[in-house]
């Protein structure tokens, strides 16, 4: 993670969408006739974002709860009082698929002019089938015209809908829902590729979102899982033992939950944003990740509720500026390592010759400046498949 191979003074030659070269000018093979030329000079290179944790399927904005949370009151106790993903379920369940699908263009269109090419997606604002539906359809619908590769996950097993919270029973109808309806239609339908779960304290409880893992495996699914968050649930370790792409969040894993990922293939996807914008002075224990071996990346979670950001620019500066993770490390984390949990590190994620000509151009002479130059696009361009998106 921690050393990026640096090419000065070169030129990348794209053919059929793929990097077909990497390096000094005068090393051009003959055989590569160039037709069309994209001068960089006095920029810098690097690949294309990859954004592995996002919830874009939504509708409506929580801007007057975050306005409520400048004032004191704490997610939870919003969340309590019906807002929180409750308030957002109500919202994505009245909009239509193509309202959807258009919300879901809007974000990729800000994604890629900060530099994402590929993002993950989840539904989980539906909680019944009509409408997890719905979500995983509008990414679909959105991914044929979107400038960002997206990449589909089955969330539903984000929250209890308001209609089965009233008891144990109502919340196991869910569950059930889940593994026996929504899951096997999402499945029928190829809709997604990975499912995922929330186990939290008061949401999903340890072994129900084993269950929902469980269940996507036998169907197809690669599991992913919400850990760790709020509380320390085990979610991390449980993730590594069902061997799911990635354990994401967790702000409170245990050294328990870092030694099972450490010793895993599954990812530890970290979302500073998160913590930044719920002002929180918890964040993910990324040194201790790293030093046992983790493999780290990072992503935005943009959600209206507690990340509201398409950047992962901001994201890749809070990882080093908060969590103390080195530029370098950062950059691998918001590229390669992402790529690698989304099952698609050979075909995009780093610059080598054969991969996909996702890259940005920054404006900087260097990739240091990602971090350096803060607060800023420094974006001067975006090529996804070798043509320009951004
Ligand atoms: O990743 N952890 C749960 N889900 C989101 C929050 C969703 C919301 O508040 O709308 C998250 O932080
Ligand atoms: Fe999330």
């Amino acid at each position: 993670m921690g050393t990026l191979t640096v090419h000065e003074r070169s030129v990348i030659v794209v053919e059929g969408g793929r990097i077909a070269f990497v390096g000094r000018e005068s090393d051009l093979p003959p055989a590569l006739a160039i037709d069309d030329d994209f001068d960089a000079r006095g920029g810098t290179a690097v690949p294309g974002f990859i954004d592995s944790h996002t919830h874009i399927p939504f509708a409506g904005f929580r801007e007057s709860e975050f306005n409520r949370r400048l004032q004191g009151e704490t997610y939870e106790q919003i969340a309590a009082s019906g807002g929180g993903i409750a308030s957002t379920v109500h919202n994505t369940r009245k909009a239509s698929q193509e309202q959807l699908t258009e919300n879901v263009l809007a974000r990729a269109a800000m994604m890629a002019r900060y530099g994402t090419t590929t993002a993950e997606a989840k539904s989980g604002y539906g909680l019944d089938k009509e409408c997890e539906l719905k979500q995983l359809r509008a990414i679909r619908a959105a991914g044929e015209r979107s400038p960002v590769r997206l990449v589909p996950t089955c969330l539903a097993a984000h929250e209890f809908p308001p209609e089965s919270r009233g008891s144990e029973a109502a919340r196991q109808g869910y569950l059930s829902t889940i593994l026996g309806e929504i899951l096997p239609a999402v499945a029928e339908e190829k809709l997604a590729v990975f499912c995922d779960a929330f186990v939290e304290r008061g949401v999903f409880t340890l072994a129900q979102g084993e269950a929902v893992l469980r269940a996507g495996i036998e169907l197809g699914f690669v599991p992913r899982l919400h850990a760790d968050e709020l509380s320390d649930t085990h979610g991390a370790r449980m993730a590594a033992e069902v061997g799911a792409a990635s354990a994401d969040h967790l702000m409170h894993i245990s050294d328990d939950g870092i030694a099972a990922l450490a010793a895993s293939g599954t990812v530890a996807n970290l979302l500073p944003a998160t913590s930044f914008f719920l002002m929180s002075d918890r964040y993910a224990p990324a040194r201790k990740l790293i030093e046992q071996g983790a493999i780290v990346s990072l992503s935005t979670d943009c959600n209206p509720g507690t990340s509201m950001t398409e950047s992962m620019q901001v994201v890749m500066q809070l990882a080093t500026l908060q969590m103390k993770m080195t530029v370098e490390e950062s950059l691998t984390a918001a590229t390669l390592n992402g790529a690698h949990s989304l099952r698609l590190a050979e075909e995009t994620g780093s610059i080598e010759v054969g991969k996909r000509a996702d890259l940005v151009i920054v404006d900087a002479p260097g990739y240091l400046h990602l971090v350096y130059h803060f607060g800023v696009n420094l974006v001067a361009a975006v090529f996804r498949d070798g043509r320009r998106v951004a």
